[in-house]
């Protein structure tokens, strides 16, 4: 039998919390890997990260981290991956994005496999991973799609924090302890206290009122379903949430809706599951997708505001799916 092809792989930011996950992630489903390369700041070189039972010290990213690696996963902010995805992609590596800087580019495929897999054809060395809530959001939209042709959503995210990395887990666990100590503590990481607290900002605002992060559904939204008219209006809302994020969709269709083929087309639908029984409290919840490759779809209504509307709650893991897992899915499809 012809021995597997095995790949040299860099992870830059290997030390942060998407990192850990792709880490993860490429152990668990068996990714041929001959070599790993965790690369951080210099502020973590040298901090060891696991993988497959080995100890691999991180190294400083540099314009010769690349040299003989097939590719390389991207996962240390906008700056990062501006200056060294053209590095990577000329050193030979293969690159798979992140980061939001090179969503939008005509050339770079955005690829949610399970939707637009197909896209992947047309890379020219770079590929984007999209935004996590969109990632979750489309999950579910998509098979509704499908089956009944979306015109446009409204919705709410609740976003959990480890969207904005290790320091803000951190940030929430010590406003937690302190508040259980009767203490106060500090915001560092965002402008307000999140523990026992949600607020409606999620990056940067633009001059419309809208976040960056809230224009990210229509956009790449457009682009992964291959529906330039399609149009989101969100609100994106940061809860005291570890792990997992989950939106309220109300979206309207093309066609009559009915829940019975909603819950058809979502039931058969791969990294979909439909937790949909409200009668025995069940529904999908973030305690409980957090850890889980699959998105989980529930509350299922006739929207009773909408012509051909559909309501729909979708929670799920945006470091897997929203990020790690959705990676390694594209790079196993390469
Ligand atoms: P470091 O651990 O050295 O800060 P998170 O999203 O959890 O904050 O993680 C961000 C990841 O990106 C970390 O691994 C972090 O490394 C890495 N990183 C941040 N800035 C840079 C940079 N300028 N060069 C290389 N890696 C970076």
């Amino acid at each position: 039998m012809p021995k597997t092809r095995s790949y040299h792989i860099a992870v830059v930011g290997a030390t942060g919390a998407v990192g850990a996950e792709l880490l993860g992630v490429l152990e668990r489903r068996g990714f041929p890997v001959e070599r790993l390369l965790p690369l951080s700041s210099s502020r973590s070189a040298g901090k060891i990260v696991s993988f497959r039972n080995n100890e691999i010290a991180a190294e400083e990213l540099s314009s010769a981290s690349f040299e003989g690696i097939d590719l390389a996963f991207f996962s240390a902010g906008g700056d990062t991956s501006r200056r060294y995805a053209p590095v990577a992609r000329a050193a030979g590596a293969i690159v798979i994005d992140n980061s939001s800087v090179f969503r939008m580019e005509p050339d770079v495929p955005l690829v949610i496999p399970e939707i637009n897999g197909e896209d992947i054809q047309q890379h020219s060395g770079l590929i984007a991973n999209p935004n996590c809530t969109t990632a979750v959001a489309l999950m579910a939209l998509y098979p509704l799609h499908r089956a009944f042709g979306v015109r446009r959503v409204f919705a709410a995210s609740y976003q959990a924090v480890s969207g904005s990395g290790a320091r803000a887990i951190s940030e929430l666990r010590s406003q937690v302890e302190a508040a259980a100590g009767k203490q106060t503590s500090v915001a560092k990481v965002y402008p307000h206290p999140i523990a026992f607290n949600v607020f409606p900002h999620v990056d940067s605002f633009l001059p419309s009122g809208y976040t960056k992060e809230e224009m990210k559904m229509q956009n790449e939204g457009r682009r992964i379903m291959h529906l330039p008219q399609f149009r989101a209006s969100v609100t994106c809302v940061r809860v005291p949430v570890y792990r997992a994020h989950s939106v309220a969709v109300s979206a309207e269709f093309e066609r009559p809706v009915s829940v019975a083929e909603a819950h058809e087309a979502l039931a058969k639908a791969p990294g979909v599951e439909l937790v949909d029984e409200p009668q025995k409290n069940s529904y999908p919840m973030p305690l409980y997708t957090a850890g889980k490759d699959n998105c989980e779809v529930g509350r299922v209504r006739l929207d009773c505001a909408l012509v051909n509307g559909l309501s729909f709650w979708v929670s799920g893991d945006q470091l897997l799916k929203g990020a790690a897992l959705n990676a390694v899915q594209i790079a196993e499809l390469l």
